[in-house]
Parts: C-alpha cells; structure tokens; sequence
C-alpha cells in the first residue's frame, strides 16, 4: 500500500526527467531501498548502497543485461556481449578487448579528435549560434569511434541512427524488448572485408588477437564474437559521450562564472569535466538481476526481481559530495560513479574523457560565451541515457535569423578564427540539377581570398570544399563520385543572408543556385 505524500519514482516520466534530483534526494533520505509496484522494480539511491550493488556481483548479475526493460524480458543470451556477462564468460571477454582497446591507443587519439572537432566547429564561428548536440555531440564520438573501428566514414552516421533508434523510447514508456539488437549483423561486411584487407584499426585486431576462452582453450575470437564486440563499442561509444557534450554546454551556461574562469585557464578543463560527469551523468542508472536474496536497509530484495542502481542519485549523496546540488569546477574529494564500479566498470571511460576535455577545449577556443536558446531545447531520456537531444545556443558576432542574444558579444568573445567576410556561415543551396532540383547544405569559412568548408546532401556525406573569393563572388569545384564521377563547378554572389550564381555539371550543362543562411 502506497502512503500519502510517500516518495514516488517513475523513471519514464517525462516531468521527473527535466530535473529528476529533488526526487533523488528524496530517495536517498526517505526510500533508501525504494520500491515500484507499478512498474515491478527496486532501487538504491545512497552512493554506498549504489558503489556495493555494482560490486556485489554474486547477488547482483548482469546475466540478464544491465537494462531494466531487458532484465524483466529475459532475452535470449548473445555470447560476447560482456557488459551482459558474469564471470568466469565476463572475465575471458573483457580480457581480450582490453588487449586491443587499450587508453594508450585511446590517448593516440587525440590529434584525431582535435580535428573532428574543428570540422565541426570552424565552419560555424560568425554564425551566431550552434547546437551543441546536433553540430559537435552526435558527430564527433560517431566519427572518432568510426575511425577507431574502420567504419568508412560514408556509413557511419547510418549505424549511429541505428543505435540510437535501437534505444529510443517513446515519451513515458518503457523500452520496448523487441528494440534489443545485440548481434552486429549490421557490421558484417566490413569485417569479412577486414579479414582480407588488413590494416591498423581495431577490426584488424580483434581479428587477429588471441586469448583463452571461458572453456581455457587458447584460440582467436569467432566472427560472430568479434560481430558482438564491434556492436557493443559503437552503442557503448556514442549517445553516452553526444550526452556528455550536450550537459558541457548546458551546465555552463547556467554557470557563466566558471566557464570564464574555464576559457582564462584551459588547465581546469579535466577537473570541469570530471564535475559534469558527477553533476549530470549521461547514464542515470544502471540495472542488475537480483541473482540471490539481497539484504539492505533491514529489508530483504528477493532473489528473482530487478533493481536500478542510481547512479545520478549516488552522486549527489551529501555523506559524500558535501552540498552535493551545487556545480563545482574546484570541487575536490572522492571521485564520481558515473562510469561504474568493480568488474563492468567502463571500459571507454578514457576514452569519453579525451572526447569531453577536446570538446570543450575546442569550443571556449572559439566561443568563450554563449547562452542557451531555451525555447528551442529539448531534453530526453531513454532508458540507457539521460540529456539534451538538442540545444541550440547562441554566440557572440553574427546572426541567425532564429537567434535571441541575450548578452551583446564583444569583439573578443569569438577566436581570433572568426572572419569578417559575409560568407562565413552556414548555407542551405538549392541547385537546379539536370535530374531535377538538389538541396544542399554547405558551411564556409572566409579566410581572406580563399575559404575553406564542407558540402553536403542527404545523399552525400559531408566533403571538403575550398575556394575563391572575388569582391562578393566566391568559386568552388565539388568533385562526386556517385551516381557517376563529375565535376560541379560553383560560382555564387553573397548578397546578405542570401547566395545565388549558377554551377555547371561537367559536360550536362548549367542551371542555377540560390541559398539562404541557416
Ligand atoms: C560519458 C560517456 C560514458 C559513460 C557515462 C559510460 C558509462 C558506462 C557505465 C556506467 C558502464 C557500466 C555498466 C554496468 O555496470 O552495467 C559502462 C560500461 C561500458 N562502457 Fe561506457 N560510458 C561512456 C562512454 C563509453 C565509451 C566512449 C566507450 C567505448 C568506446 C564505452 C564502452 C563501454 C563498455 C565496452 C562497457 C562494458 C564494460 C563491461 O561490462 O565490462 N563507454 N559505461
């Protein structure tokens, strides 16, 4: 029986998930081990009682997955799938990826994510805004985590769609267990083609590697184990991280004091990085299988339920962040639990750090400020994470049609990257085609007589474009390869917010282009 005024937990309703801590702190004072008739699960909310759930793997299993849904379904097991593994079958397979995804391979990254970011980032300084999670978060990780795999750059954003769409709940229901894909079918061709291609990613590797299985017979991974891993890093490794750089832009907005101090002194990024990571965990909660009778709080969890383990909960718990609910970029004490504990701790956690420090790094490089367009923000939560799906921000210098400013920009507050030319921006074309008309987007950065940017399509991923400026005309080739190899000149006039001029295709004549900013 329910008590009036007793603390109520629902972890698919939306109005809980814009800002779920006053009920966490309820939880821990008032429900410590609290129960859901309703939706039929446990939870624990005390950092103690979340950091022994994660350790106490003989009554808490991960057999049955680590999401609630998932658990209660009982699906069917997919050998490999390790984050779904007890030992010794845990044991063997987290062995032999760590042999392979190892932090010094993640560290050798970091080049590499610089220049993601500034892809993402250059073509967007004088725009006058950016989405923090469209334009940089659910690129960056899907590139890097792309690139570490050997996923050719033209199908990675295809896959990503397919994780997230894989996790995706409707607002205020559960996850449904028919969404479990764990197989990796999907990856199948690139690894046969691995297999006869060898190279220096990771595909190659787990091709390669040895390790003693959980029968202790020496041997090399089987297609379908290495299918398994390849999935769970790319699921593992994208709207986790696109969440964190969603809360980065978020948090520090709202706390424009610290990121000053942030922007002055770059040498307190990983310790703000850390704060956003307690302060606002991607992942929420973590659920388990009570495998055994677990006794907490003088109560017993009978073996046989679920029970989520919160870790947003956890860390806010005023026994050990003191004034827990306050954002700290000094805060110093005991680290934060957002990437587990014990056997299943995160195993990319290195990894998501690199991708939130450069991120970061690389946004208060050219935009020390900026303040977010509420209106037009959205917050969700699946049942794996919990974040921004998009959060528009505005910055200093230049425009958007859309944008509200809400402190006037100063000269200084976008790099010294920013250019005064009109062009530098983001474009939608529209190019009247032989095949009918084509819409583009394209983003340009203006760098004297020349600019630098990306084209793209729906059907063309992003390619690099370079160009030159004449008075207000500027000219660019685009070379395609698909649906046949030609050459698309362009030659355009920058009037304002608006382009237009004319592109030729190849030996198929010309029509012309007109574009707006976006
Ligand atoms: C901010 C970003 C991230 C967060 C908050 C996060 C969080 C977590 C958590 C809480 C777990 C433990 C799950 C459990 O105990 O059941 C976990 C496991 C795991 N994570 Fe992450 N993660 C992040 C990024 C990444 C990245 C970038 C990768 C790899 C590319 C990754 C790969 C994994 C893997 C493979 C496991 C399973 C480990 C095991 O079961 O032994 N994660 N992560």
């Amino acid at each position: 029986m329910t008590t009036p005024n007793a603390v109520y937990w629902d972890p698919y309703r939306p109005e809980f998930w814009a800002n779920p801590h006053p009920v966490f702190q309820r939880l821990r004072h008032e429900a410590p081990l609290y129960r859901n008739e309703e939706y039929d699960f446990y939870a624990l909310s005390r950092f103690s009682d979340v950091e022994r759930g994660l350790t106490d793997k003989e009554s808490l299993s991960s057999s049955r997955g680590d999401i609630l849904e998932y658990i209660k379904a009982d699906l069917p097991k997919t050998p490999g799938l390790f984050i779904w593994e007890d030992p010794p079958d845990h044991t063997a397979h987290r062995g032999v990826l760590s042999k392979v995804f190892t932090p010094r391979r993640m560290n050798e990254l970091e080049g590499k994510i610089r220049a993601y970011c500034a892809r993402c980032l250059d073509p967007l300084v004088g725009a006058g805004g950016f989405d923090f999670v469209k334009d940089l978060g659910a690129e960056m990780p899907m590139r890097v985590i792309g690139m570490l795999l050997g996923i050719p750059e033209e199908d990675q954003v295809a896959i990503r769609e397919m994780v997230d769409a894989s996790l995706r709940t409707e607002a205020g229901k559960p996850l449904q267990a028919s969404q479990a894909r764990n197989s990796g079918v999907e990856f199948a061709e690139y690894i046969d083609w691995r297999a006869k291609n060898p190279s220096t990613d990771l595909m190659t590797d787990l091709l390669q590697v040895e390790f003693k299985d959980p029968t202790g017979t020496q041997r090399k991974l089987t297609r379908e184990e290495i299918l398994v891993f390849v999935n769970l890093l790319a699921g593992a490794g994208n709207e986790t991280t696109t969440r964190l750089i969603g809360w980065t832009g978020k948090v520090l907005a709202d706390h424009p004091e610290q990121r000053a101090e942030i922007a002055q002194n770059p040498a307190l990024i990983p310790n703000a990085i850390e704060e956003l990571l307690r302060f606002e965990p991607p992942g929420p909660s973590v659920a388990r299988y009570v495998a055994k009778d677990f006794e907490i709080h003088g109560q017993t969890v009978p073996a046989g339920s679920a029970m989520l383990l919160l870790v947003a909960a956890a860390n806010r718990d005023e026994s050990r962040y003191p004034d827990g609910d306050r954002f700290d970029i000094h805060r110093k004490g005991p680290p934060h639990i957002t990437f587990g504990r014990g056997i299943h701790a995160c195993l990319g956690a290195a990894l998501a750090r690199i991708e939130g420090r450069v991120a970061l790094d690389e946004v208060l490089k050219r935009f020390p400020t900026w303040s977010v367009d509420i209106d037009n923000a959205k917050i969700g939560s699946t049942s794996t994470v919990r974040g921004w799906e998009t959060l528009p921000v505005f910055t200093g210098n230049g425009s958007r049609s859309s944008v509200r400013r809400e402190a006037a920009p100063t000269a200084t507050q976008e790099s010294a990257a920013t250019q005064p030319a009109s062009a530098t921006g983001s474009w939608e074309l529209t190019l009247s085609t032989p095949a009918g008309p084509q819409v583009m987007t394209a983003h340009i950065v203006m760098n004297g007589e020349s600019f630098s940017g990306t084209m793209s399509s729906a059907e063309l991923t992003a390619q690099e474009i370079t160009g030159k400026v004449s008075g207000k005309t500027l000219s660019w080739t685009l070379p395609l390869t698909k649906p046949m190899p030609i050459k698309l000149a362009f030659e355009a006039s920058v009037t304002g917010d608006t382009i237009s001029g004319e592109v030729k295709f190849g030996m198929f004549g010309k029509g012309p282009l007109t574009g707006k900013r976006i």
